[in-house]
């Protein structure tokens, strides 16, 4: 079957670097078309650097990479040094990159790549704030109906929230952006926290990483080793939860993960609640469902996979 065309839009972030490097080492499952960054987890300097040392990293210098938005459309950035360090990459010790970004804006990529490639073939994979994909929308409105999927990582119900009680980051950054993408019409899979903390970097699946011995697996080890602090200090839970290679795996094995299909809203106007997914998982509302909303995945499988295709790169 042929390679599934993606865009990669990213806030790089250890594991956003984890889900680009298993895509990148993935040729056979997806063809990346270009990696958009956007600010979330560190400013947009800081995840279009990043995403160039995790493309450098994969041995894929070529790989076209765009800046795009430096804010979320209506409101402050919310940053998480916190989470993933003062560089948004903290863990490993990497060179500068010295690949280059592209001049394009990303939205302007987004927009003209949707245009160019026959309608229904591009599936959009945002990994941070939905910033980037809602600005696209709002300037080329024709985009909506040529997206084949979106698959994204944001959002949560059962598992509440990371950054507040009831929202995770992603969609916290950037609410009115998510309430965009979520109303866009455009198929839609979500991977929120509910299923993203089933996928746990155990001590021995990191050890599996790192026994790869490849430059690759030895990166991925330190990067989880950083990121694990924050969630073992707040849920005590035994390794890092790696939110965004859930998208890229979907994409690789969808028969991985199970989910239900809902109507999913965005809370934007509450202080209390802004940012929350006010999922409808039982039903109990007349709204049209409206994504796939992943609760569930084989954990020993995703990471089978993943240290399979890691062991692949430099
Ligand atoms: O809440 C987790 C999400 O926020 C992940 O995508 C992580 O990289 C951060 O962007
Ligand atoms: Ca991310």
């Amino acid at each position: 079957m042929n390679p599934a065309k993606i865009i990669i839009d990213t806030d790089p972030g250890q594991d956003d670097a984890v889900a680009i490097l298993l895509a990148l080492a993935s040729p056979e499952d997806v063809e990346v078309l270009g990696i958009t960054c956007v600010a979330g987890n560190v400013p947009l300097e800081l995840t279009a650097r990043n995403a160039r040392i995790v493309c450098e990293l994969a041995g894929f210098p070529q790989t076209k990479i765009f800046a795009g938005c430096d804010r979320p459309l209506g409101r402050t950035l919310v940053t998480a040094e916190h989470v993933h360090g003062k560089s948004g990459l903290d863990g490993p010790v990497l060179p500068e990159p010295t690949m280059p970004l592209q001049d394009t804006h990303a939205v302007d990529f987004i927009i003209d790549t949707l245009r160019a490639e026959p309608a229904g073939t591009v599936t959009l994979c945002p990994l941070g704030p939905l910033t980037n994909i809602a600005a696209a929308l709002q300037k080329a409105p024709d985009i909506a109906e040529r997206i084949k999927q979106i698959v994204l990582m944001g959002g949560a119900y059962f598992e509440v929230g990371n950054i507040t009680p009831t929202a995770e980051f992603n969609i916290y950054v950037d609410p009115e952006a998510a309430r965009i993408v979520f109303g866009a019409g455009a198929p839609l899979v979500v991977m929120p926290l509910d299923v993203t903390h089933k996928a746990l970097v155990t001590t021995p699946r990191n050890d599996a990483f790192r026994a790869l011995g490849n430059a690759t697996g030895i990166a991925v080890a330190e990067m989880t080793d950083f990121f694990e602090r924050f969630d073992l200090a707040k849920y005590g839970s035994e390794g890092a939860p790696l939110h965004d290679p859930c998208v890229t795996a979907y994409l690789i094995a969808p028969h991985l993960f199970s989910g239900r299909h809902i109507n999913v809203e965005i809370e934007c106007d509450s202080d209390l609640c802004r940012g929350m997914t006010v999922a409808d998982w039982w039903g109990v509302t007349d709204r049209k469902p409206n994504a796939l909303f992943i609760g569930d995945l084989d954990a020993d499988h995703f990471f089978a996979l993943l240290t399979d295709r890691l062991a692949r790169l430099p």
